[in-house]
């Protein structure tokens, strides 16, 4: 008998039972891969529900990405192309180009009061990939993390891929989402060995005081524990300011800051992002690197010193930019009576208590997206204490945004 094709289960055993075929290879596979794929519950089943509706033709306003609408500045697409050019096609060291994590590292000195060098700096495709990164230098599976919610949807693969306990503290929905320092103490416990903190926040659009990172950057140092601070929205500060982990400690040993210029510069498909941190977690974050990027590409870094070494106007300009649109969703949503949108100091989002009309986050997701073909993030994706909101990006321009207000109106007036 010649070879046999298996093309399905079924096919396999009938295969296996007449033909004297033996399957030699049962596929074995690690547990990360049941983690990372473990259902997150259905965070963007809205979203999903949005393209497929968009794919089918009908008119859709997505409110629920986060990935800014503008296009990468053009001086930076010009600098990688001329890079290019030139032949910046190869390797390059695993923690990152040196002129890349210099200028980051300028960046640092000019906005804390700690000069920072380039050892501080490390180089990743990402914020993403720099906190699975520094989260894999610093815990092992089982090792407990405390993280505030609600909180940004891409942290929970990370920590399930990492097999972490997670401690959550719930923020204060009711006070515009802001930390309560005393609560995240009450739930740092003597097993936790970090503490993770996202300022600006996503989705709440809160920036954490200096003085709480500063009393919670001591707690933590005096019982070992690692300060992990998120700040890739650092750039986008509507009323009050972004003082970074950095410039906010007393010291900076138990310090580590993770951001990138996916917001800040319209770079999110470019994938640069970088951890601030000790030297000696630089160097664990070194081989860690070697062993799974061996370098980011040369041009993109290039180009992203350039972004960060040359004037900021372009991001200023977006910055005012979502300020407006915030401004104007604030305004219009404001005279909507039975919804209460939280004012966010910064970021891309802003975030909507639905409950006075009488559905959770998620049942008013689902019903705009049907009767008014709006999607948006059902709160509960960040937290169970958001499970009354609803989040809306604001990475649309003014006359999208305009038509989906108009829209999100008729839909609770009908309500
Ligand atoms: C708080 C926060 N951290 C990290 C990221 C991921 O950023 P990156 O594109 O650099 O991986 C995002 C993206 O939305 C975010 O909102």
């Amino acid at each position: 008998m010649g070879p046999v094709r298996v093309e399905s289960t079924a096919a396999l055993y009938f295969a296996t039972l007449f033909s004297g075929y033996t399957p030699m290879f049962t596929p074995r596979y690690a547990r990360i891969t049941e983690r990372l794929s473990a259902d997150g519950s259905d965070v963007w089943a809205v979203h999903d529900r949005a393209l497929e509706m968009q794919r089918n033709g009908d008119d859709v306003i997505l409110l629920s990405v986060g990935d800014p609408d503008f296009r990468t500045p053009e001086p930076i697409i010009d600098n990688a192309v001329s890079h290019l050019r030139v032949g910046r096609t190869h390797y390059s060291p695993s923690l990152g180009e040196i002129k890349l994590r210099r200028a980051v590292a300028d960046l640092e000195t000019r906005t804390s009061p700690y000069p920072c060098n380039a050892d501080e700096v490390a180089i990743f495709p990402g914020a993403t990939s720099a906190i699975y990164a520094t989260l894999s230098c610093l815990l092992d599976p089982g090792d407990e993390i405390v993280v505030p919610e609600p909180m940004y949807v891409g942290y929970v693969p990370i920590f399930q891929g990492l097999d972490l306990k997670v401690r959550t503290v719930p923020l204060e929905v009711q006070n515009g989402f802001s930390l309560d320092v005393s609560a995240v103490k009450a739930t740092i416990s003597d097993k936790t060995r970090v503490l993770f903190i996202n300022t600006p926040g996503n989705p709440t659009g809160a920036i954490i005081p200096a003085a709480d990172i500063r009393e919670l950057a001591n707690y933590c140092r005096e019982r070992n524990i690692w300060l992990v601070c998120d700040e890739v929205y650092s750039m986008f500060c509507y009323e009050g300011k972004h003082v970074s982990a950095r410039a906010s400690a007393e010291s900076l040993e138990n310090i580590v800051m993770i951001d990138g210029l996916s917001k800040s510069h319209a770079m999110s498909g470019w994938r640069i992002g970088w951890v601030v941190a000790p030297p000696t977690l630089i160097l664990r974050l070194g081989s860690y690197a070697g062993a799974t990027l061996f370098g980011s590409p040369q041009f993109i870094q290039d180009a992203s010193a350039f972004a960060l070494e040359n004037d900021q106007q372009y991001v200023r300009e977006m910055r005012d930019e979502y300020r407006k649109r915030r401004d104007y969703v604030l305004d219009k949503l404001g005279k909507v009576k039975n919804i209460r949108c939280s004012r966010p100091h910064a970021g891309m989002f802003v975030m909507c208590d639905v409950s006075a009309t009488g559905l959770d986050g998620k049942a008013f997701a689902e019903q705009l997206l049907t009767e008014q073909a709006v999607s948006v993030i059902p709160g509960d994706a960040f937290g169970p204490s958001a499970a009354n909101f609803v989040r809306l990006g604001l990475a649309q321009n003014h006359s999208v945004l305009k038509r989906a207000c108009k829209r999100i109106r008729v839909f609770c007036a009908a309500i």
